[in-house]
């Protein structure tokens, strides 16, 4: 199912010479896609940070559990307010103000010395993650050309994974066995106070940056809108885009009750169930609790952090690639190939633990698989496509709904892991994770559209045209 008409014309002034400062976009996403790095370090700081904490706090496996998880709730509750806010003062306000709750949160959770506090804190700066997520794919697919938009908002789960990717070296850094910088009182409190660095950089870089066009536009404010368009754009490209804008807004209610309507209800289970599935099959499991998974395959404290960093290597090789790939195949074959080899890789993994191969290296080389396919797929594309699908006028509430979805389910999944794998056991814990890729490759066969090379406008149309041809 394609989205829009098929006015390659169009894409192809888009590309020409005189067409869109590409430079300038970009540079302008990859200020927005610090956000990311932010989300990347604060939800992947606490693998390096809990072994500590376990230690000096006694933490049972739930309390375990929820050090690693309250990051989600604040991020719930900032992806919720995200949307209204940002559709009210603008994506760029909203996205400093992201930027001041993870530094407080850094800070906070720095300096905390109870569980009380450090939840506090976390929450806080989960907050600043769950606007940022929400905003950061929003502001970059409204300022993007078409044909780059894949590309550009991708940026930010780049962004995200270098920030995992990091964190993984610093904490195998400060905690590795025998490490002169090993002290149960101040290491992790290094690994999350630090992150106050890239939170001042984002803030400070953001005052840079332009506002969205398109809000602009929405809220009458049309000549600045013009202006925006224009240095992203160029001249000729921006007319045209302009046009087509208006268009699009004056025939969109701001209501949200417009998801009700059955073409745009669609979309907007499209984005929740997506955001839903990107979660429960199981990346976080390895991204928050990678080095526990090692443990249980017998490895010593060097090697588990050793092969954590391993993984968050795959992970930025195979984001790289899916970077390279998402605007030529588009994002629906990318997501049908990704959930495919995350159900076999599952099913491996929880074949080997339950036939007792622990100690096998296989185990390691299915996980790699498993997050390579999801690199290239259901990370960076969900993101994408609930920033895309939705039109301008409630772009930002019905995105929040989409990752508020999002991060309930990861809630769900950091929370339940260390007591699953307690419980049901290694095996069927990535079993289960195996299930639900299977239902987000049918999901995504049957129900997903492909959006590669569509504008907002024509994403837009095609919701509005489903809503007149039903009955
Ligand atoms: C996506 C997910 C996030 C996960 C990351 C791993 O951004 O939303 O939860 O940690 O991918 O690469």
């Amino acid at each position: 199912m394609a989205v829009g008409s098929d006015d390659h014309d169009r894409l192809d002034v888009q590309r020409g010479e005189d067409g869109i400062h590409i430079g300038f976009v970009t540079l302008v996403s990859i200020v927005a896609a610090v956000g990311g790095l932010l989300f990347g370090y604060d939800t992947s700081v606490i693998s390096g940070a809990i072994g500590f904490m376990q230690a000096l706090f006694h933490l049972s496996n739930f309390m375990k559990g929820w050090a690693v998880s309250c990051l989600t709730v604040g991020a719930v509750l900032g992806a919720a307010a995200a949307g209204s806010l940002s559709d009210r003062f603008g994506r760029k306000k909203m996205l400093i103000v992201a930027g001041i709750l993870f530094s407080v949160g850094s800070i906070g959770s720095a300096l905390s010395n109870h569980m009380g506090w450090f939840v506090t804190a976390r929450i806080v700066g989960g907050a600043g993650i769950g606007v940022s997520s929400t905003l950061v794919p929003i502001y970059i697919a409204e300022i993007a050309p078409a044909h780059l938009r894949g590309r550009l908002v991708s940026l930010n789960q780049l962004a995200v994974v270098i920030g995992i990717s990091a964190i993984y070296f610093v904490n195998r850094w400060v905690a590795g066995a025998g490490s002169p910088r090993w002290d149960v009182t101040t290491s992790w409190r290094w690994m999350l106070g630090l992150g106050i660095i890239p939170g001042i950089v984002f803030m400070g870089l953001l005052l840079t940056v332009p506002e969205s066009p398109r809000w602009l536009l929405k809220q009458g404010a049309a000549n600045r809108a013009f202006a925006i368009l224009e240095r992203l754009n160029g001249a000729r490209e921006a007319k045209v885009r302009m046009e087509e804008m208006k268009r699009s807004i004056q025939s969109e209610t701001g209501r949200l009750g417009v998801l009700l309507q059955p073409g745009f209800r669609a979309a907007l289970v499209i984005g929740i169930v997506l955001g839903v599935l990107q979660q429960v099959t199981g990346i976080n499991a390895i991204m928050y609790y990678a080095p526990s998974i090692f443990q249980q395959t017998g490895a010593g404290t060097n090697a588990q952090l050793t092969e954590t960093i391993i993984v968050g290597l795959d992970n930025l090789v195979f984001t790289i690639l899916s970077l390279w790939l998402i605007d030529k195949v588009g994002r629906k074959a990318l997501l049908l190939t990704g959930a495919f080899v995350m159900t076999i890789s599952l099913v491996v993994v929880g074949a080997l633990f339950q036939t007792g191969n622990t100690s096998s290296p296989l185990i390691l080389v299915f996980i790699l698989v498993f997050v390579a396919a999801f690199a290239i797929s259901f990370g960076p594309v969900v993101w994408l496509v609930i920033a895309e699908i939705f039109p301008t006028r409630i772009r930002g509430r019905a995105t929040a709904i989409a990752s508020v979805a999002l991060w309930a389910a990861d809630y769900l999944v950091s929370q339940t892991f260390p007591v699953l794998l307690g419980s049901a056991g290694p095996s069927m814990t990535f079993w289960m994770f195996g299930l639900m890729s299977i239902v987000a490759f049918l999901f995504t066969l049957l129900v997903v559209p492909e959006t590669k090379e569509r504008t907002l406008e024509e994403i837009e149309q095609h919701w509005g045209r489903r809503h007149t041809s039903s009955p």
